[in-house]
């Protein structure tokens, strides 16, 4: 039997999650992600009217809150039979609200999650600014944690090494302009007010036009000059990590941002599922399904569309997250996944941008299954969605419509497949009477950092991290360049720190 490592909880992601790996002979032999938070959103939308849906599901997560209102919107769209009855104006906004969250998110990523297990903080001088000087002082709170990099392992040469921690600073004024990119068609952020069943919630004029351009220059400015030069620096002295935290190459991803042509909606990031890097096929929704085994529910194999498990906590298993599965198979979801099913089908400007950026840094396609691999999906996102915003900003005709008005079936069901920016996020509704009966979601880290299924298949993270070799035991940094590089986000919902410590009645709600 190998050491075991438990880091409980991980640090700088969103939400409480609990990883544990065993380690023999220095090299990972098996890993298990648990999800320590049960989220019971689904429960409080039982019988409510199906309009609260694109609002409390929003509740779910601050940081994603956009992923879950598109989902959302799309499921009720689908259950009042206007899905493809959307003014084009209606999906421009919905869009540009949609990618503003998702360009915050990747420099988020980045500069405040990421960039900490690369750059040193103790290493610069005092006395350079008091900017500076404030923030090393804050974040070497960090050296409280066990599990930081040794000092031979920071490996930027002192002037890199500032340089990249007065971009950590310039990075939180850029999030600030994508929030209030967002906030221009959103009203605000988080939980935004714009998306809505049938379209946005106001009209977009000259002013906004203008103002939104004006945000997208300034942050496009910092990611193609500050945010590329600082991915490619840290790359460059980190080149080992191409090679690790690899997992089975199985992609998939709903697409994301309908745009209407020539009558037909296509998303402009193209949904489908890549098995191995090598065989392709279309998304069939209808093979979906959640594996619950090792999950904290009453059950084994459930089905979005109408089961809605009930917790368990007496069974054995290691999570609250379920193992979401694609014909029983595991997937990664985020980034990495959305670019490679783009670059498969060869969708513009997709397949262009992602050759310039693998060109830029010397790999071939396959190479974005690995640490440094996420990280890069993530800036070539963020560097086309900023461009592209700008295009659907010149699109939208303030004198044609944003909404279109709809009544609410006696008794439906709809699906919304859309994608956060750490990857595809799926709501299913059944409404009756006018209430919703069911509704669930499967979020982007439920299928990665799923438990192991009812065939032994790993979550994508788990599986990453096995086989991983860890230089040093006592401070294994591997593991969390790894989980980090996944972006998780397991902030949701309802708060439960040790199953065997809660009664069932205890469920504390705080979203
Ligand atoms: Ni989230």
């Amino acid at each position: 039997m190998g050491k075991k490592i438990i880091i409980d909880p991980v640090t700088r992601i969103e939400g409480h999650l609990k990883v544990e790996v065993e380690i023999e002979n220095k090299k990972v032999i098996d890993a298990k992600c648990s999800g320590m938070l049960y989220r019971g959103i689904e429960k409080i939308l039982a019988g409510r009217d199906p309009l609260d849906a694109c609002q409390i599901t929003q509740r779910i997560c601050g940081v994603c809150p956009v992923a879950h209102a598109s989902a959302s919107t799309l499921a009720l769209d689908d259950a009042f039979g206007i899905k493809e009855k959307i003014p084009e104006n209606a999906l421009l906004v919905r869009n540009l609200i949609h990618a503003s969250n998702h360009i915050h998110n990747s420099i988020l990523h980045f500069y405040h999650l990421t960039l900490l297990d690369f750059i040193d903080v103790s290493k610069v001088k005092n006395g350079i600014s008091s900017e500076i000087d404030l923030v090393c002082k804050f974040l070497q709170r960090d050296n409280h944690s066990p599990f930081i990099p040794r000092e031979d392992d920071f490996r930027l040469p002192e002037d890199i090494n500032l340089r990249i921690l007065h971009n950590y600073i310039k990075g939180l004024e850029i999030r600030r302009y994508a929030h209030q990119l967002l906030s221009i068609f959103g009203g605000k952020m988080p939980h935004q007010c714009g998306i809505v069943p049938g379209g946005v919630t106001q009209k977009v004029d000259a002013g906004k036009i203008e103002n939104g351009i004006g945000k997208l220059k300034d942050i496009k400015e910092f990611i193609e000059l500050y945010y590329f030069r600082d991915l490619k620096d840290v790359a460059k002295f980190y080149p080992e990590y191409f090679e690790i935290g690899s997992s089975y190459g199985n992609y998939l991803t709903y697409g994301i941002f309908p745009l209407k042509e020539n009558g037909e909606i296509k998303r402009f990031q193209p949904s489908g599922v890549v098995y191995n890097f090598e065989k392709f096929e279309e998304l069939n929704p209808d093979k979906i399904t959640e594996h619950i085994v090792n999950s904290w529910y009453k059950g084994e194999i459930v089905n979005p569309k109408f089961d809605n498990p009930e917790p368990d906590i007496d069974k054995e298993g290691y999570s609250w997250i379920k193992s979401p599965r694609y014909d029983d198979n595991a997937f990664e979801v985020g980034p990495a996944a959305r670019l490679i099913v783009a670059y498969m089908k060869n969708q513009e400007p997709w397949k262009k941008e992602i050759d310039n950026i693998l060109n830029e840094f010397n790999m071939d396609i396959s190479k974005l299954n690995s640490v440094l691999g996420r990280h890069i999906a993530r800036f070539i996102e963020a560097k086309v969605l900023v461009n592209e915003c700008i295009n659907w900003l010149l699109k939208i005709r303030p004198e044609d419509d944003f909404y279109i008005d709809f009544e609410i079936p006696e008794n439906s069901e709809g699906i919304g497949l859309s994608e956060g920016a750490r990857g595809a996020v799926g709501h299913w509704i059944i409404i009756k009477n006018k209430k919703i009966f069911h509704y669930q979601v499967i979020s982007p880290t439920t299928w990665n950092a799923s438990p192991k299924d009812k065939n032994g298949n790993h979550g994508a993270i788990e599986k990453a991290l096995i086989g991983t070799e860890v230089k040093d035991i006592e401070n294994p940094v591997e593991i969390l360049r790894i989980i980090r590089s996944f972006d998780p986000c397991l902030a949701c919902a309802v708060q439960i720190i040790d199953k065997k410590k809660v009664n069932k009645k205890e469920f504390i709600i705080w979203a």
